[in-house]
């Protein structure tokens, strides 16, 4: 007895003489009928079969009669395509349907860092000041000598950077933007200066060797340490609500005199975690630095000390931003995780 195998490739034989002898719709649909028709099919009927199959030949068989099936599906296809009708595909792509939806593809977002740096301009615009920006690649005139560091003053350490030639550096703060604006422009005047900064860094939570500062300036007649402080507690309380705590620490930057330096409450632990990586226990983080303009910086930009005075302060974007956010690793904003990133696409 012809065994199942046999019976399909009997099938496949007489199947291939009767396809090359259709010569119109009527006869494809026939044969369509003859070999696939749900009832009386040919290879419809072989799989009713296949259920009696001994088990052991059950798979074989069957994977050679879906192969089968196939070959008659195709075949019939390009019997259509042949006798002149559009293939399925063809009808598709001649007919579009024009009221299925578009397809969105993802067309990215502004960086939460820029965000937030743009939330920290609108409050110092809104007070009146003006954006001004400088180069990255400075001189080490611009970088320490017009900002009172010396050539080798050991206060240069902390400011450690890149050099491109003895002579040009990667910044490492926007204080230079300071001397640019003072040699462009007579007082008053009122500025912020946003930027990318660098640093000989180890990274960690808190510190990395790229980032972003935003530097301010006022100078005027009669602008007192009282406005320093009155402008960055207002500012401070903009950006992260009323009830912030802020605290002015001495310190010491060679292009001021006094300085301070301003922390606010570790948002990331509320100090009550004393090994907090961000905080490292005290509940303070320092976010900038400030203090009255140098008088000898004056005299290098050919402002008299005499009779003006500013202040100044350069300001930790990234660190303010996770700090904001309540995040605990600065790192997160260079990952690009969009897993993280997307959670400040607002669109
Ligand atoms: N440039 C300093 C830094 O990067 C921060 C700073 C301190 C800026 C005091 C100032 C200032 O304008 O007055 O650490």
């Amino acid at each position: 007895m012809a065994t199942f195998k046999d019976r399909i490739e009997g099938l496949k034989g007489e199947f291939e003489t009767v396809a090359d002898r259709v010569k119109d719709a009527k006869a494809l649909e026939d044969l369509k009928n003859k070999y696939l028709g749900r009832k009386k099919g040919l290879v419809t009927g072989l799989f009713e079969e296949l259920k009696s199959v001994p088990e052991a030949e059950k798979r074989e068989d069957g994977r050679a009669l879906n192969e089968f099936k196939q070959s008659v599906l195709m075949k019939v296809e390009a019997i259509g395509v042949r006798l002149g009708r559009p293939s399925p595909t063809d009808q598709i792509s001649n007919h579009p349907d024009l009221t299925l939806p578009g397809r969105l593809r993802y067309v990215g977002a502004a960086h939460p860092l820029i965000l937030f740096q743009e939330e920290i301009e609108r409050i110092f615009l809104g007070m009146g000041y003006t954006i001004e920006e400088g180069p990255e690649i400075e001189t080490d005139y611009y970088n320490f000598e017009a900002l009172n560091f010396p050539p080798h003053h050991p206060a240069r350490d902390s400011w450690d950077t890149l050099y491109i030639t003895d002579d040009l550096l990667l910044r490492t703060h926007t204080s230079p933007v300071q001397i640019r604006v003072m040699e462009k422009k007579k007082p008053p005047i009122l500025v912020i200066n946003p930027g990318r900064v660098f640093r000989r860094e180890t990274p960690d939570p808190t510190h990395l060797p790229m980032f972003l500062q935003v530097e301010g300036l006022v100078v005027d007649e009669g602008v007192t340490f009282a406005h320093l402080k009155g402008t960055l507690e207002y500012f401070i309380h903009a950006l992260f609500g009323e009830k912030i705590k802020v605290r002015f620490r001495p310190s010491f930057f060679p292009f001021t005199e006094p300085s301070a330096e301003v922390d606010i409450e570790c948002i990331v632990c509320e100090g009550q975690d004393k090994s907090c990586r961000v905080c490292g226990g005290t509940g303070w983080k320092e976010i900038l630095g400030s203090g009255m303009v140098d008088p000898q910086v004056f005299k290098n930009v050919n402002i008299d000390p005499e009779k003006y005075s500013g202040w100044a302060f350069g300001l930790g974007i990234d660190r303010t931003a996770m700090l904001a956010i309540g995040i605990p690793e600065m790192r997160y904003f260079y990952e690009n995780d969009l897993r993280f990133l997307r959670q400040f696409d607002l669109k």
